[in-house]
């Protein structure tokens, strides 16, 4: 078995024992609130998140604020970007009742984890993880001592509610692997307290950004789940497709073209060599006009909920309140344990 293969049947698996149990997991899942939420998001993680919930696991998403300065100067926007993005929970069916969405930086207990955890792992083996080397590489920065321990951060963020099931990309399995080392560590020294936590890969495909690389806010190829119906069209009127009449699925040689197929297939539901195939000799412009039409119907509904949301400011508010009162709550309760099992718990409560 090669191991795309094996993935594949741990994550069956995985997803067979959710299925059975929901009740025995805790998902902790979460990103950088570094700007809009796109469709990549939207059928990469924000899909999942909303069929585990309604599966009935209980989900914990972190807005990795703290992250966001690993690879940049400032976190200025960060206030706007995590109230967008609550916007987009709550849009797409993430309930502030079954779902603590919280930032880092509002929990100071799972923040002060990181100097435990710290004590667990070498500085080797923090130079060894690879995307913070890819991370750091296309940063073109010096390594920041905060990029370098991120990913025990992360672990932080994992552990604090002793999460159990990490949604996750495949740039982040190196986290959880860290993560998964801190917890054993710590258990083999102090005595067991936390689980070790189980990578779940998402199944969807990677959604491609309309000049065919990946979807990315930082290429400049994304289309914002809050965008308008005007602004979507705006931007895929801009992709980078070619003069062939004759439209085919093709993404080895036609890549943007293929990105515009595969985005209304994701929308409809409908194989791109189908959508393909029914566009036949119309061209680009009649490509681009279906494209917009897919992804224009599919988030209709979301773009609807997602402004009657945004005219009440409480909602928001309250969601992240709730959220940050649960997280500290869980976070205290930890922090206590680790001192306690490390003898610090030395002073009066
Ligand atoms: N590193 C993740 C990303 O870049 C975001 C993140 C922060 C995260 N903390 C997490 C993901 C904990 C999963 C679990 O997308």
């Amino acid at each position: 078995m090669d191991s795309y293969t094996a993935t594949q049947a741990r994550m069956a698996d995985l997803d067979g024992r959710i299925r059975a149990e929901p009740s025995r997991f805790r998902v902790l899942t979460g990103e950088r609130p570094t700007g809009r939420l796109h469709l990549g998001h939207y059928f990469g993680t924000l899909s999942e998140r909303v069929a585990l919930q309604s599966r009935g696991v209980e989900i914990f998403l972190v807005l990795a604020d703290y992250q966001v300065i690993t690879d940049r100067d400032t976190a200025r926007d960060v206030g706007v970007n995590v109230r967008e993005a609550v916007l987009d929970y709550l849009a797409a069916g993430l309930d502030p009742a079954a779902t603590t969405i919280f930032p880092h930086s509002a929990v100071p207990a799972l923040n002060q984890l990181l100097l435990p955890f710290l004590s667990l792992v070498t500085e080797a083996e923090l130079h060894r993880n690879p995307t913070v080397k890819a991370e750091t590489a296309a940063s073109g920065r010096a390594l920041s001592a905060l990029m370098l321990t991120y990913p025990v951060h992360q672990a932080a963020d994992i552990l604090f509610c002793k999460g159990n099931l990490v949604p996750v990309g495949k740039d982040n399995l190196p986290h959880v692997e860290m993560t998964r080392t801190v917890a054993r560590r710590f258990n083999e020294r102090f005595g067991a307290l936390f689980p070790e936590p189980e990578p779940f890969v998402t199944a969807s495909p990677e959604v491609p950004g309309v000049d065919g690389r990946k979807m990315s806010k930082s290429y400049g190829n994304a289309i914002a789940l809050g965008m308008g119906d005007d602004e979507t069209a705006a931007v895929i009127r801009r992709a980078t497709t070619d003069g062939g009449r004759r439209i085919t699925f093709d993404p080895e040689r036609r890549p943007g073209v293929a990105a515009l197929l595969t985005t209304a297939s994701l929308c409809t539901g409908t194989a791109p060599e189908h959508i393909a195939e029914a566009i036949g000799d119309r061209g680009s412009s009649e490509l681009k006009r279906v494209a917009t039409e897919a992804v224009n119907e599919r988030f209709a509904e979301h773009r609807r909920r997602r402004a009657a949301l945004a005219d009440d400011a409480d909602v928001v508010d309250g969601a992240l309140a709730a959220g940050i009162e649960r997280a500290n709550r869980i976070a205290d309760q930890t922090l206590e344990e680790v001192l306690d099992r490390m003898g610090m718990r030395y002073l009066p409560a």
